[in-house]
């Protein structure tokens, strides 16, 4: 079926007789309209892997101009039937942080690129390829953070909290920035909730952490996850470890994707965590990089397990496990799950014990760990979570001296911090609506018979009993009703 979708769609390409025969070919096979493309493309059920670039790009400007005004691909909006999800992730962790006695610190959204060149390693993919970095008007190249801890570690040099607290134990929350390509669970602007324990290097610290994580979630519900955790060494050992790989892999090099081969000279550690089924087959009869440890590093590892044990947190050591990022020494861990698809990790982290000295500081051992929050809601949607949103009292004013007196009670209440809510039509059935679909706790009814009778009607709403009040104790009731009963809050 030929629409005019398909010139409009050829509308939008250049004129390349290559580019045109590739839409042709499209639109004529796929046999869909506009719309039905639009759809498919909105809800990511066509990706275009296979389609030449200026294809995809072009259904994607195809479907952006279709809307006035759109956000950019890789962002979303968090809605207010969302947001609840997010308060809760948010409130369990500031809860637990505070138990942990950690602080928080709000560190800029950007920064000079320099903190995550040094900090991140040039070497590193993130650094390389997914980095928001751009030049400002005064000429100083600036990147939009794409992590936490480098920030941190400069936010503690420049300020040296470590002199003013001690042990300094920080977390943050907020919005990071990547340009990854965006799938199921992997955003462009995401927001992660991280924790840094700067300047212990006991492996206590390193249980304490790990077990925090894997608290946070289990305080969620969300129990269903593997902690999986590793030891990458120290500076010593890690030119032994990467020779390790190399030698290990050397034979069949060949045999491994590109993008794999080139990892092989600059950073072969990264190889081993590939998702790549076939670059499984050929690290599985690696022997355990934890050989070529030092025997403190051994020693540190096997107390953090002990550690573990002792708190109850399962756990499962990973052979292969090293993490992306190249200021970890001694243990890396990840929390994962069955649940997010190809991004199944939810939770990353570990010991980063030269990062203050590089960044220009003291020699100061760390650790710590980053969380997803978009992972975390979307595993509270895999446990049907739900957090229905309510408020205290709905207001139902039958006329407009009603109303008038109701708006004043209203006010003094919300300012006493009860949640409440009036309605501005006369018709009790679709206010009594109203206050349903805002699950009310409670209702108050007043019209032109219950203020000749100075009695309003006061509903209860989750026991379905009804009083009636005197209207001048009204604010007293129910101050009263929700002191004494304690209401759980919206
Ligand atoms: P990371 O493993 O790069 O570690 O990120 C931590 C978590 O952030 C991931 O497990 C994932 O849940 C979430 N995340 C990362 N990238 C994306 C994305 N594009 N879209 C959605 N979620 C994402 C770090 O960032 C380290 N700074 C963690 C750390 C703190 N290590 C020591 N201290």
């Amino acid at each position: 079926m030929l629409t005019n979708a398909y010139y409009y769609f050829k509308s939008l390409l250049g004129s390349s007789v290559a580019e045109q025969a590739a839409v042709n070919r499209w639109v004529v096979s796929s046999n869909l309209t506009r719309g039905a493309i639009i759809f498919l493309y909105k809800h990511k059920i066509i990706e275009f892997k296979n389609t030449p670039y200026i294809l995809e790009n072009s259904i994607a400007n195809w479907y952006y101009a279709d809307m006035a005004f759109t956000i950019p691909r890789g962002t979303q909006d968090i809605l207010p039937e969302d947001i609840s999800k997010w308060h809760l992730i948010e409130e369990t962790a500031r809860n637990l942080f505070s138990a942990y006695n950690f602080s928080e610190i709000r560190t800029p959204i950007f920064e000079n690129t320099d903190v995550f060149a040094r900090g991140m390693g040039e070497k590193s993919e993130l650094f390389n390829k997914e980095m928001y970095t751009f030049q400002d008007k005064g000429g100083r190249s600036l990147t939009l953070r794409p992590e936490g801890t480098a920030a941190v570690t400069r936010a503690n040099i420049m300020h040296t909290l470590h002199k003013k607290m001690h042990p300094l134990k920080l977390y943050y929350i907020g919005p990071f920035f990547r340009y990854e390509r965006p799938q199921a669970g992997r955003f462009r602007q995401f927001h992660q909730i991280g924790a840094e324990y700067i300047g212990e290097s006991s492996p206590y610290a390193d249980a304490e952490v790990i077990a925090l994580a894997y608290h946070l979630f289990e305080s969620l519900g969300i129990t269903d996850l593997k902690v999986q955790i590793n030891s990458v060494g120290c500076n010593v050992a890690r030119p032994v470890i990467e020779e390790m790989v190399k030698q290990f892999l050397s034979n069949n090099l060949t045999h491994l994707p590109t993008h794999i081969q080139e990892k092989f000279n600059d950073n072969p550690l990264r190889i081993l965590d590939s998702k790549d089924p076939d670059v499984h087959a050929y690290i599985a009869g690696m022997p355990d990089i934890k050989d070529a440890l030092t025997q403190e590093s051994k020693d540190h590892f096997f107390s953090v397990l002990q550690h573990l044990d002792e708190m109850n947190i399962p756990y499962q050591v990973s052979n292969v496990l090293v993490r992306g990022l190249e200021y970890y020494t001694e243990t890396v861990f990840e929390i994962i799950s069955d649940h997010l698809g190809a991004q199944s990790t939810v939770c990353g982290g570990g010991r980063y014990n030269n990062l203050t000295k590089e960044l220009g500081g003291p020699d100061m051992p760390a650790f710590g760990f980053g969380f997803g929050i978009e992972r975390t809601v979307m595993l509270l949607d895999h446990i049907n979570k739900t957090l229905s949103k309510s408020i205290d009292i709905y207001f139902i004013p039958l006329d407009t001296l009603s109303r008038d007196m109701l708006f004043y009670v209203m006010n003094r209440l919300r300012g006493n911090n009860i949640s409440a809510e009036i309605g501005y039509s006369d018709q009790l059935k679709g206010q009594l609506k109203k206050a349903n679909k805002l699950n009310a706790k409670r209702v108050v009814i007043v019209g032109e018979e219950e203020r000749q009778s100075k009695q309003a009607q006061y509903k209860d709403m989750v026991n379905r009993s009804q009083t009636i009040v005197p209207i001048d104790q009204l604010i007293d009731v129910i101050l009263n009703d929700f002191a004494v009963n304690e209401l759980p809050s919206h």
